[in-house]
């Protein structure tokens, strides 16, 4: 990819290029390994965006084919919810 290492892959939560080559360059080899280095891939969108970018850098740095990539690891996002959205569950009080 012969692009600015400053060229944001994952807009989610703004990781750039050259985090993701080190990231590969370091050792990772699959896109789950730069997930757990660098962040890209955990934003709201769960990669949607940016997968494709991370595999092709993976790709060209390693030569790892792109079919032997597979996608991250999904997980639901987790966002906080306010108690009161709970409705009728009863909280049970720790006092005697
Ligand atoms: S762009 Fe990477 S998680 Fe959304």
């Amino acid at each position: 990819m012969n692009q600015p290492d400053d060229l944001i892959v994952c807009r989610c939560e703004e990781i750039s290029l050259g985090e993701i080559r080190d990231a590969v360059r370091e050792g990772a080899r699959d896109p789950d390994a730069v997930k757990r280095m660098t962040r890209a891939g955990m934003g709201l969108c769960q990669s949607k965006t940016c997968f494709n970018l991370i595999a092709r850098l993976i790709h060209e740095e390693t030569g790892i084919p792109l079919r032997d990539l597979k996608p991250f690891t999904t997980r639901p996002p987790v966002r906080p919810v306010p108690v009161k959205s709970w409705g009728a569950v009863r909280v049970k009080s720790c006092e005697k």
